[in-house]
C-alpha cells in the first residue's frame, strides 16, 4: 500500500496506529507493533510517571523503530508524565492526547521535536488543534472502545478532513481491511485501531478479558457514564450493568450524587486488565468486537488488514 507523505515521514510500513490504551498498551505491545511496521503507542492513562518511564525503557529495549506515547490529559499525573516524555525525547517519536485540549503543552513538545497528534471528537476541536499547530489529528467516532464522543466515525471523518488541512487519522469501529479502505475513501490518511489489538498475541491483558472480546457479538457493548460523565464504551458484564443501573437511579433524583458510582468506576480498567474480574472490572472494547474473533500476532494483524484494504480498494485511487 502506498503511504501518504505524512505516514512515510513517520517511517512506517503500514498506515496504522495502535491506540495508546490505558493499562493495556504497555511497552511490549507498542514495541511489537513498531517492529512489525505500524506505530506502537504506549498508553499512559492514569499511571504514575515512574510506570510510564518503565514502559518507555521496556519499549526501548525491544525496538529501534519509532514509537509513541498517549497522554491522558485528565490524569492527575499528567505534568510529571509529560516531564518524563520530554526527558525521553530522543526515543519518543510522537504523542497522541486523549480527553481534552493539549494546547498548554504543545510548545514544549515542539521544542523537543516530538510530534503531537490529538484525538478529536468534533470538527470544532479539530479546527482549534490545527490552528494551534499540531501535526495531525485522530478523528475518533463513538463506535470505539474506551472514552467516546458523540459523533460516528462515518460522519465525523469526512467532516474533519474538510475542516482542516493537516493529516487526519480515522479511529473507532475499524477492525479489518474494509475499515481501513473505507477510512481512506473518506479522506483519512490512515487509521488507529484499539479493539483489534486487544486480542493480539503480544497484548498481555487478562485471558478472561481477551476471551470476552473474542466472544462478543455486535450488540454486546454498553456505554457507561452517560449520566455520571465521561461516557465510555465497554463490554456488557456484571460491572458495566451495575454501573449503569446505579447512575440511572442517581440521575432520577433531584440532587444526584454520583460519587458512589465514580468510586465503582475508579481503577476498573486496571482491574479488568490485571485480574480479569468481570464483577469489578471494565472490559473496555468497541462495537467492532463482534468482528474480532481470532488471536493473531500484531505482524499478522497489520499485514492482513493492509492486504484486505488493498484488495478492497482495487483500482480506486487513494
Ligand atoms: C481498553 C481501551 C483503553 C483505551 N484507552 C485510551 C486512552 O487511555 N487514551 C486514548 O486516547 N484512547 C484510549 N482508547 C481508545 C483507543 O486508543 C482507540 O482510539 C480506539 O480503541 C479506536 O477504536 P476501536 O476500539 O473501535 O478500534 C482506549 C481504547 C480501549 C479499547
Amino acid at each position: 500500500m502506498e503511504l501518504s507523505p505524512f505516514f512515510k515521514s513517520l517511517d512506517l510500513r503500514y498506515p496504522i496506529f495502535q491506540g495508546g490504551m490505558a493499562w493495556v498498551a504497555d511497552g511490549r505491545l507498542a514495541a511489537a507493533v513498531s517492529n512489525a511496521g505500524g506505530m506502537g503507542i504506549i498508553g499512559s492513562g492514569h499511571a504514575s510517571a515512574d510506570i510510564v518511564r518503565h514502559e518507555i525503557e521496556v519499549a526501548k529495549s525491544l525496538t529501534n523503530r519509532p514509537f509513541g506515547i498517549n497522554v491522558m490529559l485528565l490524569s492527575p499525573h499528567v505534568k510529571e508524565v509529560i516531564k518524563v516524555i520530554l526527558e525521553e525525547k530522543n526515543s519518543v517519536a510522537l504523542v497522541t492526547t486523549g480527553a481534552g485540549n493539549p494546547s498548554e503543552y504543545l510548545g514544549s513538545f515542539q521544542k523537543a521535536n516530538i510530534r503531537v497528534i490529538p484525538v478529536v471528537p468534533s470538527t470544532g476541536m479539530a479546527r482549534i488543534m490545527a490552528r494551534e499547530g499540531v501535526d495531525a489529528v485522530i478523528a475518533e467516532g463513538m463506535e470505539s472502545g474506551g472514552h467516546i464522543g458523540r459523533m460516528t466515525t462515518m460522519a465525523l471523518v469526512p467532516q474533519v478532513v474538510d475542516a482542516v488541512d493537516i493529516p487526519v487519522i480515522a479511529a473507532g469501529g475499524i477492525g479489518d481491511g474494509r475499515g481501513l479502505a473505507a477510512s481512506l475513501m473518506l479522506g483519512a490518511q490512515g487509521v488507529q485501531m484499539g479493539t483489534r489489538f486487544l486480542v493480539a498475541e503480544e497484548c498481555h491483558i487478562h485471558p478472561q478479558y481477551k476471551e470476552a472480546v473474542l466472544k462478543a457479538k455486535d450488540i454486546d457493548t454498553l456505554v457507561t457514564g452517560k449520566y455520571a460523565g465521561h461516557p465510555a464504551r465497554v463490554l456488557k458484564n456484571k460491572m458495566s450493568v451495575d454501573f449503569i443501573r446505579h447512575e440511572k437511579t442517581e440521575a432520577q433524583k433531584t440532587e444526584p450524587d454520583f460519587s458512589g458510582v465514580e468510586e465503582l468506576g475508579n481503577g476498573s480498567l486496571r482491574r479488568a486488565v490485571q485480574t480479569g474480574d468481570p464483577v469489578t472490572g471494565s472490559y473496555m472494547a468497541g462495537e467492532i468486537s463482534g468482528l474480532v474473533n481470532k488471536e493473531q500476532t500484531v505482524a499478522e494483524i497489520l499485514e492482513e488488514v493492509t492486504n484486505q484494504a488493498d484488495k478492497t480498494l482495487g483500482g480506486y485511487a487513494h
